[in-house]
């Protein structure tokens, strides 16, 4: 077997976090992917990094990004960053993958903690140094945003040159005052760190653009709401934030500030086509995934069945606040009614030019052996294309 770096010469802070990649529950899949060094992806089998521990990164992203080697110095490398579903579907941390060939995973450990009690952010070393400058009320803020029983799904990172730091943003939600059920705040939440193995201090969450008064609003009563989503980063660096809205009826794309920590143009003064896009009202989309590929954005979105998967669509355009048009269902062959049991996550970039599409296979029974299917994607008379493959290589 070939020798594999040390995970732990790359970076003090990666080290201080390995113990959170070990795993913490006995996985009784006997389709388990241990061949020592990958060269291959096996769709839905049990996907390991280089250590030997179970990949928790769901709801994820892959994308080559500069990140500090052994020595401090930036080096593009295949990043991934995901929910960490280990204890559930609530409260889970943001965890942080990186790899050279997209095959072998290094763990890069929580980079983004959830917090057990209040106390902890003035008592924890780890949060009150990271919150020191907050606020009782902040910090009251962040438990709300950041506790054990708070919905943290869909993380994305991106890298921001201009202040060279990291920003990830990532679904918030959880009961609200008004109302107690799980997902009523519907709200997209922010956070930096000037490395991406953390910590990560969250900023806020937010509530996102509105219907303009000339638009039928599909959820009039709760405006700006803000659920599952990702993030773009266009070639000119402007960044966009893509979510579905007005009730899982409606998605939006906004572009974000210079510094992607917020809305470009605040929702009260945003200009629809301008600063933000309402697309396919009404049509109940989710799990957006968004790509360009050669010249043209591509927006793939799942139906709204929770971990259940069901059939996938996708959406092109020449301009990403143009007109968009529906290309159907991207997936073919068998299996292509339920997205071969995925919903999207994330449509990305291998280094050698080829397109993979990441979905995750939710298991609703046991959410931490849900598994990763990345699959080819490639254009097809100007169409988005994937197929079932089993055992493949890019
Ligand atoms: C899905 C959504 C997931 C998660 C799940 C909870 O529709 O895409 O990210 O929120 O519902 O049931």
């Amino acid at each position: 077997m070939m020798k594999r770096a040390n995970p732990l010469f790359i970076f003090p802070l990666v080290a201080m976090s390995l113990a959170s990649c070990a795993p913490s529950l006995i996985y009784d899949n006997k389709d388990v992917d241990m061949r020592g060094t990958i060269t291959s992806f096996k769709p839905g089998s049990v996907w390991r990094d280089v250590d030997g521990n179970v990949i928790q990164a769901h709801g994820g992203q892959i994308q080559m990004m500069p990140i500090p080697n052994e020595h401090g110095v930036k080096e593009n490398k295949y990043v991934w960053v995901g929910e960490n579903k280990t204890n559930g579907s609530r409260g889970d941390p943001v965890s942080l993958y990186w790899s050279d060939d997209l095959y072998n995973w290094h763990c890069g450990g929580e980079v983004m903690r959830t917090v057990e009690k209040r106390e902890d952010l003035d008592e924890d070393p780890y949060f009150s140094s990271l919150y020191s400058s907050y606020t009782a009320a902040q910090k009251d803020n962040v438990y709300t945003i950041l506790n054990k029983s708070a919905v943290v799904e869909r993380p994305k990172m991106l890298y921001n040159a201009k202040n060279d730091n990291y920003v990830i943003w990532f679904h918030s939600d959880g009961p609200t005052p008004a109302h107690d059920f799980a997902y009523d705040a519907g709200c997209s939440g922010v956070a930096v760190s000037d490395s991406p193995f953390g910590p990560f201090r969250l900023i806020d969450r937010y509530r996102l653009n509105e219907c303009p008064d000339d638009q039928f609003d599909c959820f009039p009563l709760s405006k700006g709401e803000a659920r599952d989503m990702n993030l773009f980063q266009d070639d000119d660096g402007k960044a966009y934030i893509v979510y579905t809205s007005e009730n899982n009826k409606t998605i939006y794309l906004s572009r974000l500030n210079e510094d992607y920590t917020y809305l470009d143009v605040d929702p009260k003064e945003a200009v629809h086509k301008r600063d933000f896009i309402r697309l396919f009202p009404s049509s109940m989309r989710e799990a957006p995934a968004l790509a360009k590929i050669e010249g043209r954005y591509y927006l793939m979105t799942s139906s709204t069945t929770g971990w259940a998967s069901n059939v996938a669509t996708c959406w092109s355009s020449d301009s990403l606040f143009g007109e968009w048009r529906s290309d159907g269902n991207p997936c073919v062959g068998e299996g292509s009614m339920f997205a071969f049991d995925t919903q999207s996550t994330c449509i990305f970039q291998a280094s050698n030019g080829a397109w993979i599409y990441y979905g995750d296979r939710w298991n609703a029974k046991k959410i931490a052996d849900s598994r990763y299917v990345w699959l080819p994607a490639k254009l097809n008379d100007g169409k988005l294309n994937i197929e079932w493959k089993s055992n493949w290589t890019y």
